[in-house]
């Protein structure tokens, strides 16, 4: 594992743009799994810049998003699918159909994340898989737990989730609990990673993870540490607990 620390954010969100912008021009075919939430807005801005000011290309890459809230359609304005619609897929010219998302609103939930496990698989799997990190080591949204799942899934989140993310919501009690994610395998089977974590928030679960080289299902970023081809980008804040 590579981790590399930058002295504030924007040095940090650079090195993640830089290195997703290498992928795509390396292979502009190229497959991504993504994030949502506060961490990636900046790496997506700096994509952005890119596309207008040096041509970027993203006209035949395809994005998978990698977890939605269950029961919030595609326009809703908290769906994971429209945040990355809005931040980054219509910025960047992608084509809308090569990006894909659960199926959050499916009568049967189970059903629609196995079909999102054999879309992933028809796909050949990602290139790449870009993610953030929860306060409590989850990663897409799988929740520390006993056991965790391989393959897209339901997942019931934590009320500590649950409050970390009602800051996009008028009210807490609007957060959805469940969501559509995919699974450890999905992510462990990527041919290349990168994690980024800003800010002190994270300095606690970041120096927890990469303070011990241990796997347990009660952090489950510390998966990573069984793949080959992980960066960890931080911010001095995120890597502030690190000795
Ligand atoms: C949510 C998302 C994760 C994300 C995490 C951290 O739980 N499902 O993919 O990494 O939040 O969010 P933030 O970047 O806002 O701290």
């Amino acid at each position: 594992m590579k981790v590399i620390v930058r002295h504030d954010k924007e040095e940090a969100e650079k090195v993640v743009a830089d290195l997703i912008a290498g992928e795509v021009r390396t292979n502009p075919e190229i497959v991504m799994s993504l994030p949502t939430g506060s961490t990636p807005v900046g790496v997506f801005s700096e994509l952005t810049r890119m596309h207008e000011e040096e041509g970027l290309d993203f006209s035949s890459v395809t994005c998978f998003n990698m977890d939605e809230y269950v029961g919030l359609g595609r326009d809703h304005a908290q769906s994971y699918y429209r945040f990355l619609r809005e931040n980054l897929y219509e910025r960047v010219g992608m084509s809308l159909e090569n990006t894909f998302s659960p199926d959050a609103c499916a009568a049967n939930l189970g059903r629609a994340a196995d079909d999102y496990s054999s879309l992933i698989k028809r796909a050949g799997g990602f290139d790449l898989t870009f993610l953030g990190i929860g306060r409590d080591g989850h990663i897409s949204f799988n929740m520390p737990s006993d056991a965790l799942h391989p393959l897209t899934h339901v997942e019931r989140l934590s009320e500590a989730a649950v409050r970390d993310n009602a800051r996009f919501f008028e009210d807490v009690s609007e957060v959805p609990t469940q969501a559509i994610t995919i699974g450890m395998r999905n992510i462990l089977e990527s041919r290349r990673i990168v994690l980024l974590a800003l800010g002190e928030a994270k300095a606690p679960v970041v120096a927890r993870w990469l303070g011990s080289g241990l796997v347990t299902t009660w952090l489950p970023a510390s998966f990573l540490w069984l793949h080959p081809d992980v960066t960890v980008v931080l911010d001095q804040g995120a890597a502030s607990e690190l000795r």
